[in-house]
């Protein structure tokens, strides 16, 4: 930008660049209402994000669902939840101006009445609130339910936006089963809203902490240089839960966490922490990058060896008995589901050829953490006594995803005292030690980029479908291969997965 004698202006630009983002007038109709997640986190966010005047004053949320509700039924459902999961405080005023904007549309997917109904409600809320017309549609429902939603928004003329404003349709992971069903799934989607109007949430690349893996690597000028095989041993990245899988059994049973969480949370992690410089920060510049990596990775030849699934069995979980998964409520008799999985990854480039990516996640593990962990190569020489380094394990960036936000590097040190001895030691960068602010919620940060049309934190149809061609080879090793390995509820994991790695000579780490 340049003033008006011509000359840049870096000192306004970088104001410019500071004001916060808010959302135009529009509003967001959600599907699968009275579901878990809506009540976690879309709920609060939207409350969340209106406390903080992000919202435009008109901004209307619509609830779909079954249950025979009226608008003020509605409006104390979303009540409650910003109650018990928002996390800005309450404030009346702002409460009452969200609740104006509220709505409730009863009815099945294929009902054409309650899309009728559907759309008589946001053209009222057009003219009572102000919403231009601009709507977004969040699938907060089954996968299988995603084509007759998408369609019957077709029907009923949802999807085609009046002159001047937009209809944008959100989807919630997962995106298909397998790579034929995303394909098919993506199929429907894109011959309904145009491919720049499709949201997919992987709320992973909405977290704080997995956006600053670009600013690490691309911004500093320390750690590129040593981001290659020639520095680098292994990676390894981890999304461990304590809990276990609650009242979700009607959707995690037959799905396991492999494709519940490595498919899109943990490849896309992958994806950013190997991906080259993208030309610049625009979406289509970085899906580029991800593209070519996500290409770029390659299974092991033997997937007996190198990968492992299990299922926890009964255990303790912070002093409290845990039942095994084939107990929790819900479950079908025999599953072969995986409650834990992992796998070991190769990417064919030059950057990172012959480096593992070890992935790793489970339900009911010791701890909830995610991280991921750049651990480089043993000194090539070291002129100190095998007794002085007894105790040196490997140097190791690792970035702390949650709930510790952070990065810690871990190198050898000097014990103090008159012989040379080395140990381990870490420095540390933590997020509320080094920032007033706080981090926004990965759901608060999506939903307004949704209504701002910007796609940056959003994966494309290519990324998904390459991640299913790397998961589907495994998925279908597993299904012929017997039933899952087995660990304890609280416990790392099985011993298959130990074993896994020992085998290349190494071990995981426990955060
Ligand atoms: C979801 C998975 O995508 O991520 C859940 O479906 C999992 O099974 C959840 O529990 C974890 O999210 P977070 O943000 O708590 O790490």
């Amino acid at each position: 930008m340049s003033d008006d004698s011509g000359w840049a202006n870096p000192l306004r630009d970088a104001l410019d660049r500071r004001l916060p983002r808010i959302a135009g007038p529009s509003g967001l109709v959600i599907f699968g209402v009275t579901g878990d997640l809506s009540r976690k986190k879309l709920m609060p966010a939207v409350y969340d994000l209106a406390n903080r005047g992000l919202l435009p004053p008109g901004f209307s949320l619509v609830g779909f669902a079954r249950r025979d509700w009226a608008d003020q039924d509605f409006a104390r459902e979303v009540h409650d939840a910003v109650e018990q999961h928002a996390r800005t405080p309450f404030r009346e005023e702002v409460w009452h101006q969200l609740a104006e904007g509220m709505r409730f549309v009863q009815g099945d997917f294929h009902d054409d009445d309650a899309f009728e109904r559907l759309r008589a409600t946001v053209g009222q809320l057009d003219a009572a609130q102000g919403t231009g017309g601009n709507f977004a549609f969040y699938l907060s429902v089954p996968p299988k339910f995603f084509p007759e939603v998408v369609r019957q928004l077709e029907k009923h003329g949802l999807a085609d936006p009046p002159a001047g404003s937009w209809r944008r349709a959100v989807i919630e992971k997962p995106f298909g089963h397998d790579l034929g069903s995303a394909k098919q799934l993506g199929r429907v989607v894109h011959e309904v809203f145009p491919s720049d109007e499709v949201f997919r949430i992987d709320h992973y690349l909405g977290k704080e902490t997995v956006q600053n893996i670009l600013a690490l690597r691309f911004a500093n000028t320390l750690f590129e240089p040593v981001w290659n095989r020639s520095y680098v041993d292994h990676v390894q990245i981890t999304m461990a839960e304590d809990i276990g899988i609650g009242g979700r059994a009607g959707y995690y049973d037959g799905i396991g966490a492999a494709r519940d969480v490595i498919q899109n949370h943990l490849l896309q992690l992958l994806a950013l922490t190997a991906m080259e410089e993208p030309a610049s920060f625009d979406a289509d510049a970085l899906v580029a990058e991800k593209l070519k990596v996500l290409r770029a990775v390659r299974l092991p030849a033997d997937l007996g060896r190198h990968t492992v699934r299990a299922q926890y069995t009964a255990g303790w979980q912070g002093g409290e008995k845990a039942v095994g998964y084939l107990q929790e409520e819900g479950i079908a008799a025999g599953s072969t589901t995986d409650t834990y999985a992992a796998v070991k990854l190769g990417i064919d480039n030059r950057r990172w050829a012959g480096v593992p990516f070890y992935l790793r996640t489970g339900k009911r593990l010791g701890r909830r953490v995610t991280e991921i962990a750049v651990v480089f190569q043993r000194a090539p020489h070291s002129p100190f006594d095998s007794s002085a380094t007894a105790e040196l394990g490997e140097n190791a960036l690792v970035v702390r995803v949650q709930p510790d936000e952070g990065v810690t590097l871990r190198f050898g040190s000097k014990v103090p005292g008159t012989s040379m001895e080395l140990r381990d030691v870490t420095m540390d960068f933590a997020y509320g030690e080094s920032f007033t602010e706080s981090s926004p919620e990965a759901y608060e940060r999506l939903i307004l980029d949704v209504l701002l049309g910007d796609s940056n934190l959003f994966p494309r149809t290519g990324e998904v479908e390459q991640s299913w061609r790397i998961l589907d080879p495994v998925e279908e090793f597993w299904a012929r291969h017997g039933r899952p390995a087995q660990y304890a509820a609280g416990t790392w994991g099985p011993v298959e997965a130990d074993e896994m790695l020992a085998r290349d000579g190494r071990s995981w780490r426990r955060p």
